[in-house]
């Protein structure tokens, strides 16, 4: 039976780059939509960039244009990342649009006439200096448990505890600097309070994984109790965002209008197309409604958005499907080891997009457990399994058919891996469906092992040297090209564009689901093999750690050896003059955009052109008080391509764990350009 099926996945927030982490769900759900489209189903999978809210409206004014600006930047940045991954939205919109404007204020409005708006006045952070009031992200101060420095208002990133803002020690804006004061504003609040019998009954009706529905019932607590708490819905000007329609100078909350920019762009593609946008929506729908997230915003996924829905007068979603976060080998994303990759950055240096694919794939199973990229685990897999085990059932057969039968398959008949072949298809599809790519990749590959053993034992190879043999390896070959349609087709989801080249070289229509019954026809002609896919090779990943390395040497502890320890591994003098050390004058210093820890450097050592340096410094000096110094750098490090540019040189800095960075400073008489020695 053919089923109607929207699917979305998180809006990402319109002031960054898309990177691996956010590929896991892209990737995913897009394997998920293909597969369902693959199935005859009506399918649409709509998207948006996530615009509203302070860090967008200050990127902006940091960058000097207005927030409209940045986001038409990020939203073609963020569209081509997309396309090149070949992750197909049927639409891709903004959640600063009117589709959504309308959509939020008439949610709000419905909720309202329910009674399930309150407005309160609460006692928020104001930075007096900017006039604003100050989201928890943008106060820092000193942990009130270990004392750390510069810790968010929520949250320490030393000790792991959270907090509230005003429990920070010597707080400060993050954005004037200026301290902040307490002051009151009125805020709107959705009453979830009085939505707790309704969430208990969604959250157990079968819409979440176990695992979630598990983490749901902690936070709803038993039938009696209420853990709930009203939700605020509203911030003050200035903001970038929606204006709350009867509330002059307040703005709905980001998180408001975001989920509500599912609907809005699938209004959108229902303008475009002539789809029913209500047949999708209103409550009682017989369409399907699925959302894959990320497993930290759940509960806007799980508790405000259906309770949203549910109160304004909408269906709620047929299931939320949660995902883990990626850890690439074993640990969280790091710029200081270059694992914090973009997409783009990826393109740039491993360039296939479907290995990623094929990878991430492999990895998931439908759970929210982490997943891990495995860089060199990364390389041999897709090494192994694709052009291994997946193209080389094409590669050692198809050319026999173009040189020695006219480039004319026969149809193939029923043999015992052809049967396995076929009788696959459930086993895959079930997996598929379920968001367990992993076993659906497993059967793949063991199918393709077998067809592997089928062509070795054949030896083609062997009987094409003998000519009482053209019928056999006529069978053989059209067998085996069969094996490989097979394979395609079930791996198509994952691998859509290789997919295609091979369609291509098949001669055949776009494969369906139902096209597995549907052999290559007797004297079906294909076309001339032409390799397909080529093998990676692990220098390309270690280029792209290296490009997206952040810190310098200068900051990586030196084994600082205890004074008192042994010491045994001398150098030469010979091997120290090796290291031409030069006075500097820091001639400018500045932030760099996006760099977490480093500051950048122009170094006058007396030569004609200053050099340019990154150091790994930001977290110890202001580099208004920079300018003019001197100091010391490596002036005969290799030159290194990093992120942000060429660092041409790295300048000595001290530190162990009781501090620093600390960076050196000569005597009063020297010189740019003096040697040290
Ligand atoms: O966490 C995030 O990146 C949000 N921008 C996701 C929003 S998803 C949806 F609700 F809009
Ligand atoms: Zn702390």
């Amino acid at each position: 039976m053919s089923r109607k099926i929207l699917v979305t996945s998180a809006l990402p927030y319109a002031n960054g780059s898309i990177h691996l982490g956010h590929l896991v769900e892209y990737i995913q759900t897009d394997i998920w939509v293909r597969y369902h489209k693959m199935q005859g189903h009506t399918c649409h999978y709509v998207c948006a960039d996530d615009t509203h809210g302070t860090p967008i409206m200050l990127k902006a004014e940091k960058d000097g244009i207005t927030p409209e600006q940045l986001i038409a930047r990020v939203h073609k940045e963020h569209t081509d990342d997309f396309r090149e991954f070949l992750v197909e939205f049927d639409n891709y919109y903004s959640t600063n649009s009117e589709e959504n404007r309308e959509l939020s204020s008439k949610i709000y409005k419905a909720l309202k006439a329910d009674g399930k708006i309150a407005v309160r006045t609460i006692e928020q952070y104001y930075d007096p200096v900017k006039n604003m009031f100050l989201p928890d992200r943008f106060i820092k101060g000193e942990c009130p448990k270990c004392h750390a420095k510069d810790q968010y208002g929520d949250s320490c990133e030393v000790c792991g505890s959270t907090y509230s803002p005003t429990e920070l020690i010597n707080p400060y804006s993050a954005v004037s600097g200026a301290t902040p004061v307490r002051k009151e504003t009125e805020h709107y609040f959705f009453k979830l309070s009085e939505c707790a019998d309704f969430l208990k009954q969604w959250t157990r009706s079968g819409s979440l994984q176990t695992e979630a529905a598990n983490k749901m019932n902690e936070w709803l607590g038993e039938a009696s109790d209420n853990k709930l708490s009203d939700w605020d819905i509203s911030r003050d000007a200035p903001y970038f965002g929606f204006e709350i329609p009867d509330a002059p100078g307040k703005y709905f909350y980001v998180w408001l209008d975001a989920p509500i920019g599912y609907m809005a762009s699938f209004k959108n593609l229902c303008a475009r197309t002539g789809l029913d946008f209500d047949e999708y929506w209103n409550k009682g729908s017989k369409t399907e409604l699925y959302h894959f997230i990320g497993k930290d915003i759940l509960y806007f996924h799980a508790l405000f958005w259906p309770a949203t829905l549910e109160y304004s007068g909408y269906r709620t979603p047929t299931q939320v499907f949660a995902h883990g976060f990626l850890t690439v080998n074993g640990e969280k994303m790091s710029k200081s080891r270059g694992t914090f990759i973009t997409a783009r950055s990826y393109l740039e240096h491993v360039k296939n997009p479907e290995y990623l694919r094929y990878y991430y794939a492999a990895k998931l199973n439908g759970t929210m457990e982490d997943i891990d990229l495995n860089l060199e685990d990364f390389v041999a897999r897709v090494n192994s399994d694709l052009v291994g085990k997946y193209i080389n059932i094409a590669s050692r057969t198809a050319g026999f058919i173009t040189k020695l039968f006219d480039g004319k398959v026969r149809a193939a008949g029923s043999n015992s891996v052809i049967d396995a072949m076929r009788n696959g298809a459930k086993v895959v599809a079930d997996a598929y469906e379920n968001r367990d790519f992993g076993r659906a990749l497993r059967e793949i590959m063991s199918l393709a092992d077998q067809a592997n053993g089928f062509v070795a034992s054949a030896a083609p190879w062997e009987m094409a040297k003998d000519p009482t043999k053209s019928d056999h390896l006529y069978i053989v070959c059209s067998e085996a090209l069969e094996m490989f349609r097979l394979l395609t087709l079930y791996l198509k989801p994952v691998l859509p564009k290789l997919a295609d080249s091979i369609e291509r070289f098949l001669n055949i229509a776009p494969l369906k689901w139902a096209d597995v019954g549907q052999g290559l026809a007797n004297d079906h002609t294909i076309l001339t093999y032409q390799h397909l896919i080529t093998r990676i090779d692990l220098k390309q990943i270690e280029a792209m750690t290296e490009a997206n390395k952040e810190t310098m040497q200068a900051t990586v502890p030196t084994a600082a050896a205890p004074v008192a320890a042994a010491q045994t591994n001398y150098i030469g003098i010979e091997d120290f003059a090796k290291v031409d050390l030069r006075i500097a004058r820091i001639v400018d210093a500045a932030h760099v955009e996006g760099a977490e820890k480093l500051l950048q450097l122009t170094l006058d050592i007396g030569e004609e052109k200053p050099r340019n340096v990154f150091a790994g410094i930001k977290s110890a000096y202001d580099p208004a008080s920079l300018k003019g110094r001197l100091t010391v750098m490596v002036a005969n490090l290799a030159p290194r391509k990093m992120k942000f540019g060429l660092s041409e040189g790295m300048v000595l800095a001290a530190s162990d764990e009781r501090g620093g960075p600390f960076i050196l400073s000569p005597d009063s008489g020297a010189e740019p350009g003096m040697k040290v020695k």
